[in-house]
């Protein structure tokens, strides 16, 4: 197995520190706390790779991960819409999303990732249009199902497609949980599809 120090490649928080590369990426992003950091971990199977933590705002730099083939990048952005980060900061880290996507080298796809356990919030849908016009694939992975009652993801899954499909002509969306692996198999199969050619 790959150690950590070569799976990870970088952290940067302006673009032009964003690392050249000809290996195609795939980017995160979702609120502070939904579990960006978690599910690249996942995806990579590693425990301890990107940081994680249960109080929201852990992830403060853009940080890219290589996986162990080699074949491609996972970007982790820091979460957005962060209530306790005070205004300023959160407007300056929704605002480093926004100008900073586009610059990402070969960007292939982009999981956007919402909370199964709570209602649609506007800062997803507002997320949601914007991610959408960046232009690359975009998939919405619902976190924490292992936390929705069995009897509730139907609920959810047409919640899901209501209010996200509002927004864009065809919603993709996978439920997703790094605890009982819901999901996970999907996503590495949709990952693989863009980033294999
Ligand atoms: P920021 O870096 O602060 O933006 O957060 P993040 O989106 O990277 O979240 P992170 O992966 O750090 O996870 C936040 C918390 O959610 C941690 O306590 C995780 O253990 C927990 N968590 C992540 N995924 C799941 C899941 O699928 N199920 C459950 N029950 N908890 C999860
Ligand atoms: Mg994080």
């Amino acid at each position: 197995m790959a150690n950590k120090d070569q799976q990870f490649v970088t952290s940067a928080v302006k673009a032009v520190d964003f690392p050249k590369s000809n290996l195609p990426r795939i980017a995160f992003f979702g609120r502070s706390n939904v579990g960006k950091s978690s599910l690249i971990n996942t995806l990579m199977n590693r425990k301890n790779l990107a940081r994680t933590s249960s109080t929201p705002g852990k992830t403060q730099t853009v940080n890219f991960y290589l996986a162990t083939d080699n074949s491609y990048q996972l970007v982790d952005y820091p979460g957005y819409g962060y209530a306790k980060l005070g205004k300023k900061k959160r407007a300056e880290i929704n605002q480093m999303i926004r100008t900073t996507v586009s610059e990402i080298d070969n960007l292939r796809g982009i999981v956007q990732l919402v909370d199964g356990r709570i209602p649609t919030q506007p800062v997803d849908l507002e997320f949601e249009k914007f991610l959408n016009q960046v232009g690359v694939p975009q998939m919405i992975a619902v976190t924490k199902t292992d936390k929705v009652k069995k009897s509730e993801i139907g609920k959810l899954e047409n919640r899901i497609e209501k209010d996200f499909g509002e927004n864009v002509e065809m919603v993709e969306y996978l439920l997703t949980s790094t605890v009982s692996k819901r999901g996970i198999t999907d996503l590495k199969t949709w990952i693989s599809e863009l980033t294999n050619f």
